[in-house]
């Protein structure tokens, strides 16, 4: 199953982490969302990883990009990315970022505050603004509620300087913490917004966006740390191993209770579905160099391609971009001519 790791190790040196990013997974967790989730329009979270080549690939498909800074709103555009494609969704802007945005044509944003209300009017009124709410109902991972989102209480009060600066708010953003384990989070503050909206609408809004943020999982893997698929490993008797990070930082401790074999020297340990804010976080501390990046597309039968737009254009950037993992499903050079049937 993992064997063109091998390869992909020899590539960079025995000594050095690498990622993959299996472009074929990727495509096929649009295709889900596509299917289960036909009415809401994904906005791919810049900040989660902002590999370039990924970056292009969501452009060609036709994604539209969620952005955190200036810097974000830069590489969709670089990417080639569409700005009106774009939520500047970070409640606090810098004044600069607002003159980007607006100079590029960025035309939604959040706000959670009166003193962003102000900057705002003062750097860009013309902009559609979406009013971020905070969430009552908080279990997760990550609790983002603290820091941003303003409460029921003070909706009547923003929405109202909002009219008086006579600025364009068009609907509400939550957030409700990443990796969020209680679904329900997801229907109470979607209730809140109902009573958001029925308020804007007594100001005079006309209300048409709810941005239901994020936290959702990637995988349904996500207790799994290693995979113990392997044909070799397997045989072996695991232990449980605490797992260090390269640096000499004492908390560099990747897990604490890792279920692992003796290895041997130059062995790999593979790490699945670690996609989300781990490169983005990565840490040169002590000259350790940052993970080489190696795109793959691992076929798979039961991703179609057929929801893509562009699909000739994609199918070129893919053949372009990334390396093909066959499996024995499939003739190799029949791949991706499959796809454009
Ligand atoms: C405004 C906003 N949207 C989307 C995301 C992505 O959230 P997640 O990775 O939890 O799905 C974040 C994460 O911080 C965020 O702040």
């Amino acid at each position: 199953m993992f064997e063109y790791l091998n390869d992909i190790g020899k590539e960079v040196g025995q000594e050095q982490a690498f990622y993959t990013f299996d472009f074929a997974d990727i495509l096929y967790k649009l295709q889900l969302w596509r299917e289960k989730l036909p009415d809401v329009r994904p906005y791919y979270a810049v900040k989660v990883n902002s590999d370039p080549v990924l970056l292009r690939l969501f452009v060609l498909v036709g994604l539209s990009f969620d952005c955190a800074t200036e810097g974000e709103i830069r590489m969709v555009v670089e990417a080639g990315g569409d700005p009106r494609n774009i939520v500047f969704a970070h409640t606090f802007k810098t004044p600069r970022a607002l003159k980007y945005a607006s100079s590029v044509g960025v035309d939604l944003m959040t706000f959670d505050a009166e003193e962003e209300l102000i900057k705002i009017h003062e750097k860009y009124p013309e902009t559609r603004l979406l009013l971020r709410l905070s969430p009552k109902d908080i279990q997760c991972a990550f609790d983002l509620s603290e820091k941003f989102g303003c409460k029921l209480d003070e909706i009547h009060y923003l929405l109202s300087r909002a009219k008086e600066l006579n600025l364009k708010v068009v609907g509400v953003s939550f957030h409700v913490g990443a990796l969020c384990t209680e679904p329900g989070s997801f229907a109470s503050t979607i209730c809140d917004t109902r009573k958001v909206f029925d308020e804007a609408k007594k100001l005079g809004f006309k209300f048409t966006i709810v941005d239901i943020g994020g936290g959702f999982f990637g995988s349904t893997e996500r207790e799994k740390l290693f995979h113990e698929k392997d044909t070799e490993l397997k045989k072996r008797p695991v232990y449980f191993s605490k797992l260090w990070g390269q640096t000499c930082c004492s908390e560099d401790m990747i897990s604490k209770k890792a279920l692992l074999p003796d290895l041997e020297i130059g062995e790999f340990i593979v790490w699945q579905n670690m996609g989300a804010y781990s490169y983005a976080v990565c840490s040169t501390f002590c000259a350790v160099p940052l993970p080489a990046c190696k795109h793959v597309f691992k076929y798979d039968s039961r991703l179609k391609m057929d929801f893509i737009p562009n699909l000739e254009k994609v199918v070129d950037y893919l053949k372009d971009k990334t390396s093909l993992v066959k499996n024995g499903e499939c003739d190799d050079d029949y791949i991706f001519s499959e796809y454009m049937r």
